[in-house]
């Protein structure tokens, strides 16, 4: 028998990267060498006092039994402790936290949690694109907010009509960005909470990159911007932080009434995370934080050979001031998707295209920072072959 799928799942949206992963599957398999710049899976291993406090936790009884509902005291201190050390941000942590299976979940849930069929979303255009599969599961109705170059990709809420922000229930943001690896600032953020104070918009703000800022500038957290707490909630990961992706350990913290809402939810889907899992967690928010500045120059290290070799080739393109993403033009005469297909086949190099994150990253194509800096320059060099740009005069 074949059962149908629910109209929640049917209205899911259809996975554009997936579909990336099997063009590079199929360039692979005709025994080419890719340099796969397209996806967002952090390249190095997880710092090892944060394994080995997994491995001395993880025949512990105490954790082999069901964790506590919503968690551990000690990760939700540790998270707490952590807000204040990086942010000098105050957070409850009983009433103002709530662990997550990575921060996608609470991503994918909290319109659920918020919304009923029908309602408003501020979606950013381009976005993360997982935020569309919670809308979709909720039946919400979709507005996107265009994030414009020349706006520094940030939403303009004056070009919203009054009727939209009006309606508006819910806000997505996400700074330092992906795709575009822009960054906010505070006086962005208080814009940001004027108006979802009048509007009585909930703001989500995904931080998932917010460990990683360059030129000694750290990317701001949203709850430091007074008054924060009162409209919204902060998402945030050790996936990129930590290189824990494959640990699944995220949290949601501020707004007491939607913490509580996800907490709600999650009580309903999941127990918690195993319980050495969240041991280590905590070590990797109270322990050494060399690993973490190591990480970040290493992405620096990774943004300036590229930013270096593609000036080489005459392709320009901003400077990524965090996450570890760079948004590129495509040459005239290309779309996203065209010029990527080109890149692939001629150059065996793998970009993500613009496309795929909404209709406004048309026109551009996203670059990941996970390949060391040999690869990068020579994706570069191999690009640069295409001769599809002019090169400076030197
Ligand atoms: C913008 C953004 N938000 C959230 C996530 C999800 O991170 P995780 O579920 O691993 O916490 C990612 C992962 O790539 C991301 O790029």
């Amino acid at each position: 028998m074949d059962f149908p799928q629910s109209d929640a799942l049917n209205r899911l949206p259809k996975q554009f990267f997936a579909g990336l992963v099997q063009k590079v599957n199929r360039v692979i398999a005709e025994g080419h060498d890719v340099i796969n710049l397209g996806q967002g899976n952090p390249d190095q291993p997880t710092p090892d006092h944060i394994v080995e406090a997994l491995k001395g936790s993880a025949g512990n009884p105490e954790y082999h039994k069901y964790s506590p509902f919503q968690g551990f005291s000690f990760l939700k201190q540790a998270i707490s402790t952590f807000y204040k050390r990086e942010y000098d941000v105050d957070i409850d942590p009983e009433s103002e936290v709530a662990i997550l299976f990575g921060s996608k979940t609470g991503l994918v849930e909290i319109t659920q949690c918020l919304l009923n069929p029908g309602e408003t979303v501020l979606m950013p255009d381009p976005g993360y694109p997982d935020y569309l599969s919670g809308m979709a599961m909720a039946n919400v109705n979709i507005e996107f907010m265009p994030l414009l170059e020349k706006n520094a990709f940030l939403p303009d809420y004056g070009q919203l009509s009054d009727d939209i922000l009006n309606k508006a229930k819910l806000m997505f943001l996400n700074y330092p960005n992906n795709p575009t690896s822009a960054t906010a600032s505070n006086e962005f953020f208080e814009q940001t909470i004027e108006v979802a104070k009048a509007r009585k918009i909930c703001v989500v703000h995904d931080f998932a990159y917010g460990a990683i800022g360059f030129d000694g500038e750290k990317p701001r957290s949203f709850l430091q911007t007074k008054g924060a707490k009162e409209v919204g909630v902060e998402m945030y990961t050790l996936s990129k932080t930590y290189n824990m992706a494959g640990w699944r350990v995220g949290f949601a913290l501020g707004n007491k009434s939607v913490i509580k809402a996800l907490n709600l939810v999650q009580d309903h889907y999941y127990v918690s995370l195993f319980g050495a899992i969240q041991k280590a967690s905590a070590e990797a928010l109270l322990g050494p934080q060399d690993c973490v500045d190591e990480l970040v120059a290493r992405y620096e290290t990774r943004r300036n050979a590229f930013m270096d070799a593609i000036h080489e080739i005459g392709w320009k393109a901003e400077a990524p001031k965090g996450s570890f993403f760079v948004w590129l033009p495509v040459p005239e005469g290309f779309t996203s998707e065209s010029f990527a297909d080109l890149l692939l086949e001629k150059a065996h190099v793998m970009v993500a295209p613009g496309i795929g994150f909404g209709k406004m990253g048309e026109g551009y194509v996203r670059v990941g920072l996970l390949n060391e800096p040999d690869r990068l320059v020579e994706a570069a060099k191999r690009i640069g072959a295409l001769h599809l740009f002019k090169k400076p005069v030197k």
